[in-house]
Protein backbone atom coordinates (compact mmCIF):
# COMPACT_ATOMS: atom_id res chain seq x y z
CA UNK A 1 0.00 0.00 0.00
CA UNK A 2 1.09 3.41 -1.15
CA UNK A 3 1.92 5.74 2.13
CA UNK A 4 -1.30 7.87 2.63
CA UNK A 5 -3.25 6.48 -0.19
CA UNK A 6 -6.50 4.79 0.99
CA UNK A 7 -6.82 1.02 -0.82
CA UNK A 8 -9.83 0.88 -3.72
CA UNK A 9 -13.19 -0.44 -1.62
CA UNK A 10 -16.52 -0.56 -2.65
CA UNK A 11 -18.72 2.68 -2.03
CA UNK A 12 -22.38 2.07 -1.32
CA UNK A 13 -23.39 5.69 -1.11
CA UNK A 14 -27.04 5.82 -2.23
CA UNK A 15 -27.74 2.55 -2.10
CA UNK A 16 -30.96 0.24 -2.08
CA UNK A 17 -28.93 -2.73 -0.71
CA UNK A 18 -31.13 -4.18 1.85
CA UNK A 19 -34.34 -3.83 -0.44
CA UNK A 20 -32.78 -4.88 -3.37
CA UNK A 21 -30.46 -7.59 -2.00
CA UNK A 22 -32.17 -8.91 0.75
CA UNK A 23 -36.18 -7.79 1.92
CA UNK A 24 -37.18 -7.87 -2.22
CA UNK A 25 -34.97 -11.11 -3.54
CA UNK A 26 -34.91 -14.95 -2.44
CA UNK A 27 -32.47 -15.02 0.16
CA UNK A 28 -34.16 -16.28 3.03
CA UNK A 29 -31.80 -19.15 2.77
CA UNK A 30 -28.57 -17.26 3.22
CA UNK A 31 -29.57 -14.72 6.39
CA UNK A 32 -31.46 -18.18 8.20
CA UNK A 33 -27.92 -19.52 7.28
CA UNK A 34 -26.25 -16.62 8.85
CA UNK A 35 -28.68 -16.61 11.38
CA UNK A 36 -27.44 -20.33 12.67
CA UNK A 37 -23.51 -19.52 12.69
CA UNK A 38 -24.07 -16.49 14.92
CA UNK A 39 -25.55 -18.87 17.55
CA UNK A 40 -23.02 -20.50 17.52
CA UNK A 41 -20.00 -18.09 17.18
CA UNK A 42 -21.31 -15.05 19.22
CA UNK A 43 -20.72 -14.51 22.87
CA UNK A 44 -23.69 -15.05 25.28
CA UNK A 45 -22.75 -11.25 26.51
CA UNK A 46 -20.41 -8.73 25.73
CA UNK A 47 -19.47 -4.70 26.84
CA UNK A 48 -18.75 -2.92 23.14
CA UNK A 49 -19.40 -4.54 19.96
CA UNK A 50 -18.05 -2.82 16.58
CA UNK A 51 -20.21 -3.88 13.65
CA UNK A 52 -18.02 -3.12 10.58
CA UNK A 53 -19.72 -2.53 7.12
CA UNK A 54 -22.66 -2.91 8.93
CA UNK A 55 -25.26 -1.52 6.19
CA UNK A 56 -28.20 -0.62 6.87
CA UNK A 57 -28.20 -3.19 10.38
CA UNK A 58 -29.18 -6.28 8.92
CA UNK A 59 -27.39 -8.08 11.13
CA UNK A 60 -27.23 -5.58 14.39
CA UNK A 61 -30.51 -7.31 16.26
CA UNK A 62 -28.35 -10.39 16.67
CA UNK A 63 -25.90 -9.01 18.90
CA UNK A 64 -28.55 -8.68 21.57
CA UNK A 65 -26.10 -9.97 24.25
CA UNK A 66 -23.59 -6.83 23.85
CA UNK A 67 -24.24 -3.85 26.14
CA UNK A 68 -23.69 -1.08 23.73
CA UNK A 69 -23.25 -1.67 19.73
CA UNK A 70 -20.95 0.74 17.62
CA UNK A 71 -22.44 0.39 13.62
CA UNK A 72 -19.99 1.31 11.42
CA UNK A 73 -20.12 2.26 7.68
CA UNK A 74 -18.54 4.03 4.55
CA UNK A 75 -21.63 5.01 3.42
CA UNK A 76 -23.48 7.40 5.60
CA UNK A 77 -26.90 6.42 3.74
CA UNK A 78 -26.65 3.33 4.98
CA UNK A 79 -26.02 4.37 8.62
CA UNK A 80 -29.44 6.50 7.91
CA UNK A 81 -30.63 3.62 7.19
CA UNK A 82 -29.98 1.38 9.80
CA UNK A 83 -31.04 4.11 12.39
CA UNK A 84 -34.42 4.18 10.34
CA UNK A 85 -34.32 0.36 10.61
CA UNK A 86 -33.47 -0.19 14.14
CA UNK A 87 -34.27 2.71 16.18
CA UNK A 88 -32.68 5.67 18.50
CA UNK A 89 -31.10 4.35 21.24
CA UNK A 90 -28.23 5.37 23.93
CA UNK A 91 -26.93 1.28 23.06
CA UNK A 92 -26.37 1.77 19.35
CA UNK A 93 -23.58 4.75 18.35
CA UNK A 94 -23.49 5.02 14.31
CA UNK A 95 -20.38 6.39 12.66
CA UNK A 96 -19.19 6.74 9.29
CA UNK A 97 -15.91 6.13 8.11
CA UNK A 98 -13.45 3.49 6.15
CA UNK A 99 -12.20 0.46 7.70
CA UNK A 100 -8.91 1.37 7.23
CA UNK A 101 -8.87 4.81 9.06
CA UNK A 102 -11.02 3.57 11.65
CA UNK A 103 -12.33 6.69 14.10
CA UNK A 104 -11.73 4.76 17.08
CA UNK A 105 -9.33 4.68 19.86
CA UNK A 106 -6.91 1.68 20.34
CA UNK A 107 -8.00 -1.04 22.50
CA UNK A 108 -12.01 -0.27 23.09
CA UNK A 109 -13.75 -3.20 21.27
CA UNK A 110 -14.29 -6.55 23.47
CA UNK A 111 -16.18 -7.94 20.10
CA UNK A 112 -16.19 -7.04 16.23
CA UNK A 113 -17.85 -8.57 13.15
CA UNK A 114 -17.58 -7.79 9.54
CA UNK A 115 -19.66 -9.59 7.37
CA UNK A 116 -19.65 -9.66 3.69
CA UNK A 117 -17.40 -6.60 3.63
CA UNK A 118 -13.99 -8.03 3.05
CA UNK A 119 -15.42 -9.09 -0.20
CA UNK A 120 -15.17 -5.49 -1.35
CA UNK A 121 -11.71 -4.48 0.32
CA UNK A 122 -8.85 -4.30 -2.70
CA UNK A 123 -6.40 -4.58 0.28
CA UNK A 124 -7.34 -6.90 3.17
CA UNK A 125 -3.51 -6.33 5.47
CA UNK A 126 -4.06 -2.80 6.17
CA UNK A 127 -8.02 -3.08 7.17
CA UNK A 128 -6.61 -6.41 9.49
CA UNK A 129 -4.26 -3.81 11.09
CA UNK A 130 -6.68 -1.25 11.73
CA UNK A 131 -8.86 -3.81 13.39
CA UNK A 132 -6.38 -5.60 15.59
CA UNK A 133 -5.58 -2.06 17.28
CA UNK A 134 -9.08 -1.11 17.62
CA UNK A 135 -10.00 -4.54 19.72
CA UNK A 136 -8.53 -4.89 23.40
CA UNK A 137 -6.77 -8.20 24.32
CA UNK A 138 -8.88 -11.48 23.98
CA UNK A 139 -11.69 -9.29 21.85
CA UNK A 140 -13.69 -11.89 19.75
CA UNK A 141 -13.96 -11.05 15.83
CA UNK A 142 -16.35 -13.11 13.83
CA UNK A 143 -15.42 -12.37 10.33
CA UNK A 144 -17.42 -14.05 7.27
CA UNK A 145 -15.64 -14.00 3.37
CA UNK A 146 -16.60 -14.75 0.42
CA UNK A 147 -14.77 -18.40 -0.25
CA UNK A 148 -12.06 -18.40 -3.44
CA UNK A 149 -12.03 -22.27 -3.38
CA UNK A 150 -15.99 -22.99 -3.46
CA UNK A 151 -17.41 -25.80 -5.51
CA UNK A 152 -18.80 -23.94 -8.11
CA UNK A 153 -15.25 -21.97 -8.77
CA UNK A 154 -14.07 -25.17 -8.74
CA UNK A 155 -16.15 -26.87 -10.97
CA UNK A 156 -16.24 -23.87 -13.52
CA UNK A 157 -12.42 -24.08 -13.63
CA UNK A 158 -12.49 -27.77 -14.22
CA UNK A 159 -14.67 -27.31 -17.53
CA UNK A 160 -13.17 -24.60 -18.71
CA UNK A 161 -15.92 -21.87 -17.73
CA UNK A 162 -13.91 -19.74 -15.66
CA UNK A 163 -9.87 -18.47 -16.11
CA UNK A 164 -8.84 -17.85 -12.38
CA UNK A 165 -7.67 -20.60 -10.79
CA UNK A 166 -9.66 -20.97 -7.41
CA UNK A 167 -6.38 -23.11 -5.60
CA UNK A 168 -4.05 -20.04 -6.17
CA UNK A 169 -3.52 -17.84 -2.58
CA UNK A 170 -4.15 -14.39 -4.27
CA UNK A 171 -7.22 -12.91 -4.39
CA UNK A 172 -9.37 -12.92 -7.31
CA UNK A 173 -11.80 -9.61 -8.57
CA UNK A 174 -14.44 -11.62 -10.26
CA UNK A 175 -16.47 -8.62 -10.69
CA UNK A 176 -15.09 -4.46 -10.38
CA UNK A 177 -14.66 -4.56 -6.15
CA UNK A 178 -15.78 -7.69 -5.56
CA UNK A 179 -12.82 -10.03 -4.71
CA UNK A 180 -12.99 -13.74 -3.48
CA UNK A 181 -10.34 -14.69 -1.28
CA UNK A 182 -8.52 -17.93 -0.43
CA UNK A 183 -9.16 -19.18 2.97
CA UNK A 184 -4.89 -19.60 3.36
CA UNK A 185 -4.51 -16.35 2.69
CA UNK A 186 -7.58 -14.89 5.33
CA UNK A 187 -5.66 -17.34 7.88
CA UNK A 188 -2.60 -16.09 7.37
CA UNK A 189 -3.52 -12.28 7.79
CA UNK A 190 -5.22 -12.82 10.62
CA UNK A 191 -2.46 -14.44 12.41
CA UNK A 192 -0.22 -11.94 11.39
CA UNK A 193 -2.18 -9.60 13.11
CA UNK A 194 -2.53 -11.51 16.06
CA UNK A 195 -5.53 -13.55 16.01
CA UNK A 196 -5.82 -17.08 16.62
CA UNK A 197 -8.82 -18.85 15.00
CA UNK A 198 -10.50 -20.77 17.48
CA UNK A 199 -13.71 -22.25 15.15
CA UNK A 200 -14.71 -21.83 11.48
CA UNK A 201 -17.83 -22.29 9.80
CA UNK A 202 -18.90 -23.54 6.27
CA UNK A 203 -21.78 -21.35 5.53
CA UNK A 204 -24.87 -21.35 3.07
CA UNK A 205 -23.39 -24.57 1.50
CA UNK A 206 -26.80 -25.03 -0.16
CA UNK A 207 -26.83 -21.83 -2.22
CA UNK A 208 -28.30 -23.76 -5.22
CA UNK A 209 -30.91 -21.69 -6.97
CA UNK A 210 -32.90 -24.73 -7.62
CA UNK A 211 -33.55 -25.68 -4.63
CA UNK A 212 -33.93 -22.31 -2.84
CA UNK A 213 -36.74 -21.36 -5.37
CA UNK A 214 -39.23 -23.80 -3.80
CA UNK A 215 -40.04 -22.10 -0.07
CA UNK A 216 -41.20 -25.41 1.05
CA UNK A 217 -37.89 -26.42 0.72
CA UNK A 218 -36.33 -23.73 3.41
CA UNK A 219 -37.41 -26.10 6.57
CA UNK A 220 -34.92 -29.04 5.62
CA UNK A 221 -32.57 -26.83 4.00
CA UNK A 222 -31.61 -24.84 7.57
CA UNK A 223 -31.49 -28.14 9.16
CA UNK A 224 -29.13 -30.16 6.73
CA UNK A 225 -27.67 -26.10 6.69
CA UNK A 226 -27.03 -26.43 10.68
CA UNK A 227 -25.24 -29.98 10.69
CA UNK A 228 -23.14 -28.94 7.23
CA UNK A 229 -21.79 -26.15 8.91
CA UNK A 230 -19.41 -27.95 11.60
CA UNK A 231 -19.03 -31.04 8.92
CA UNK A 232 -17.71 -29.02 6.56
CA UNK A 233 -15.30 -26.53 8.16
CA UNK A 234 -12.56 -28.25 7.49
CA UNK A 235 -12.60 -28.20 3.63
CA UNK A 236 -13.90 -24.57 3.13
CA UNK A 237 -15.52 -25.91 -0.22
CA UNK A 238 -18.32 -23.23 0.57
CA UNK A 239 -19.35 -19.78 -0.71
CA UNK A 240 -19.03 -18.28 2.55
CA UNK A 241 -16.72 -18.74 5.54
CA UNK A 242 -17.19 -17.69 9.44
CA UNK A 243 -14.60 -17.64 11.37
CA UNK A 244 -14.69 -16.94 15.09
CA UNK A 245 -11.16 -15.44 16.34
CA UNK A 246 -9.39 -13.69 19.12
CA UNK A 247 -7.00 -10.95 19.53
CA UNK A 248 -4.20 -11.76 21.13
CA UNK A 249 -2.16 -8.45 21.51
CA UNK A 250 -2.86 -5.06 22.37
CA UNK A 251 -4.29 -4.27 26.45
CA UNK A 252 -7.28 -4.53 28.14
CA UNK A 253 -9.47 -1.70 27.75
CA UNK A 254 -9.24 1.60 29.98
CA UNK A 255 -12.58 2.60 30.89
CA UNK A 256 -11.32 6.49 31.23
CA UNK A 257 -9.94 6.42 27.95
CA UNK A 258 -12.06 8.24 24.90
CA UNK A 259 -13.67 5.76 22.91
CA UNK A 260 -13.52 8.26 19.34
CA UNK A 261 -10.42 9.28 17.77
CA UNK A 262 -9.38 11.60 14.86
CA UNK A 263 -9.17 9.44 11.87
CA UNK A 264 -6.90 12.33 10.33
CA UNK A 265 -3.95 13.15 12.60
CA UNK A 266 -4.92 10.23 15.71
CA UNK A 267 -5.43 12.61 18.42
CA UNK A 268 -7.64 11.27 21.24
CA UNK A 269 -8.47 14.60 22.77
CA UNK A 270 -11.66 15.57 19.75
CA UNK A 271 -14.07 17.91 21.48
CA UNK A 272 -17.74 16.73 21.42
CA UNK A 273 -20.61 19.46 20.36
CA UNK A 274 -23.71 19.01 19.43
CA UNK A 275 -23.24 19.33 15.86
CA UNK A 276 -19.45 18.14 15.45
CA UNK A 277 -16.51 16.50 16.69
CA UNK A 278 -13.42 18.80 16.35
CA UNK A 279 -9.76 18.23 16.54
CA UNK A 280 -7.92 20.24 18.65
CA UNK A 281 -4.73 18.92 17.12
CA UNK A 282 -4.99 19.15 13.37
CA UNK A 283 -8.52 21.13 12.92
CA UNK A 284 -10.34 18.81 11.19
CA UNK A 285 -14.57 18.77 12.19
CA UNK A 286 -16.32 16.26 11.76
CA UNK A 287 -19.63 16.69 11.57
CA UNK A 288 -22.69 14.65 13.50
CA UNK A 289 -25.79 14.40 11.16
CA UNK A 290 -28.58 13.05 12.28
CA UNK A 291 -27.34 11.53 15.09
CA UNK A 292 -24.40 10.04 12.94
CA UNK A 293 -21.06 10.61 13.64
CA UNK A 294 -19.48 11.55 9.54
CA UNK A 295 -15.54 10.86 10.18
CA UNK A 296 -15.23 10.48 6.28
CA UNK A 297 -12.00 11.74 4.91
CA UNK A 298 -13.18 13.14 2.24
C1 LIG B 1 -22.63 -6.18 1.15
S1 LIG B 1 -22.86 -4.92 2.34
C2 LIG B 1 -23.04 -5.85 3.85
C3 LIG B 1 -23.79 -5.12 4.91
C4 LIG B 1 -24.02 -5.93 6.19
N1 LIG B 1 -22.77 -6.29 6.82
C5 LIG B 1 -24.83 -7.16 5.91
O1 LIG B 1 -24.28 -8.27 5.98
O2 LIG B 1 -26.03 -7.02 5.64
C6 LIG B 1 -21.22 -4.27 2.46
C7 LIG B 1 -21.13 -3.02 3.33
O3 LIG B 1 -19.74 -2.74 3.58
C8 LIG B 1 -19.53 -1.35 3.49
N2 LIG B 1 -18.13 -1.11 3.14
C9 LIG B 1 -17.48 -1.51 2.04
N3 LIG B 1 -16.21 -1.10 2.06
C10 LIG B 1 -16.05 -0.42 3.23
C11 LIG B 1 -14.94 0.25 3.84
N4 LIG B 1 -13.75 0.32 3.25
N5 LIG B 1 -15.13 0.84 5.04
C12 LIG B 1 -16.34 0.79 5.66
N6 LIG B 1 -17.43 0.17 5.12
C13 LIG B 1 -17.27 -0.43 3.92
C14 LIG B 1 -20.49 -0.90 2.42
O4 LIG B 1 -20.75 0.50 2.52
C15 LIG B 1 -21.71 -1.77 2.68
O5 LIG B 1 -22.64 -1.17 3.53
Amino acid sequence: MAENKTPDFCVYDGSDYQKAFWDDANRAYEDRSEDIAFKKLLPKSGKRMLEIGAGAGRNTPRYSGYEKIYLFDYALTQMQQAKQRLGESDRLVYAAADVYHLPYNDNVFDGATMIRVIHHLSEIDPAMAEIQRVLEKDAVFILEFANKRNVKAILRWLTGKQKWNPFTKEQVEFVKLNYDNHPETIKETLEAHGFTIDRALSVSNLRIGALKNNPKNLDWMLKAENVLQDVLSGVKLSPSVFLKCTQTTGTHYDPNAPVFKCPACGSIHLIESKEAMSCPDCGRVYPIVDGIYNFRLE
